[in-house]
């Protein structure tokens, strides 16, 4: 079948200490009095070309999320729930183990790797990133900055002030095909793997294109307790 090697792969292994909630990770937290994850989840099962939705949360917290999905999501048999890793990438990693151990791994594999965080992701999104991840490999969802980027290697003084019009913020979803970038994060030395927190510099670093797609200004991550108020006004104009 032709849609069956695309997967929905939602990281939801942080702790989210710049939440700076104790009680559970910022994911669970609700908006709009549903959880941020299940409105994340809620976009993918909605895309029929994916073949599962992988959810990764941590270890503590795989059999509450199971829970969310049984109370939250109709016809959830497509969404499985599996243990994130230490790091961001790492996580992806287990996804992609996850996809190896089902039998399901080949060269053509994409994953559609989306933060738990950022519920606002649209379907036009999402259907970008598997057209491009097919045709090209790799794709990177961005906006446009509006402010503009100040470079300071010391912290202190300015190092550089890039030209604004050629400078993009990161979102997600960031895809792939799965092989290619398990090979590309398994060359890299620990030290590297250490600051690697952007998953699609994993190919830049390796001099691998990876393609732009255009994001929205609405596809917030929550970060901050601040941002959960964002969100909330977000959802107020949808109703
Ligand atoms: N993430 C993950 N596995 C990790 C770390 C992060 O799946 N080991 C996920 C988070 O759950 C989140 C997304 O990556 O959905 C974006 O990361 P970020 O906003 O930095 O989340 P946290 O690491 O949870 O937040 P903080 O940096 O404030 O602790």
């Amino acid at each position: 079948m032709e849609n069956s090697n695309v997967f929905g792969v939602i990281l939801a292994g942080g702790k989210g200490t710049r939440m700076g909630n104790v009680e559970k990770p910022k994911q669970f937290m609700e908006i709009g009095h549903k959880p941020i994850i299940v409105h994340t989840i809620e976009k993918f099962v909605m895309n029929p070309t994916f073949c599962k939705v992988l959810v990764l949360s941590p270890k503590q917290w795989i059999k509450h999320t199971q829970d969310l999905v049984r109370k939250y999501i109709p016809n959830s048999e497509q969404v499985v729930v599996i243990e994130g890793g230490s790091t961001r990438n790492e996580t992806i990693m287990n996804a992609i183990a996850y996809i190896e151990e089902c039998g399901s791994l080949n060269e053509e594999t994409i994953i559609v790797t989306h933060d738990s965080v950022r519920p606002f992701v649209t379907h036009r999104i999402l259907e970008e990133n598997i057209k491009y991840a097919k045709e090209y490999g790799a794709c990177d969802t961005v906006i446009p900055a509006t402010d503009t980027i100040v470079e300071s290697k010391n912290n202190q003084f300015i190092t550089d002030i890039p030209d604004r019009s050629k400078m993009y913020q990161g979102q997600t979803p960031q895809s792939f095909k799965a092989m290619q970038l398990r090979k590309l994060y398994q060359a890299l030395s620990d030290e590297e793997k250490e600051i690697l927190t952007d998953a699609c510099k994993i190919l830049v670093i390796k001099g691998e294109k990876v393609h732009l797609v255009d994001g929205e200004v609405s596809n917030i991550k929550i970060t901050y307790p601040y941002d959960l108020r964002v969100a909330e006004a977000l959802l107020g104009g949808m109703e």
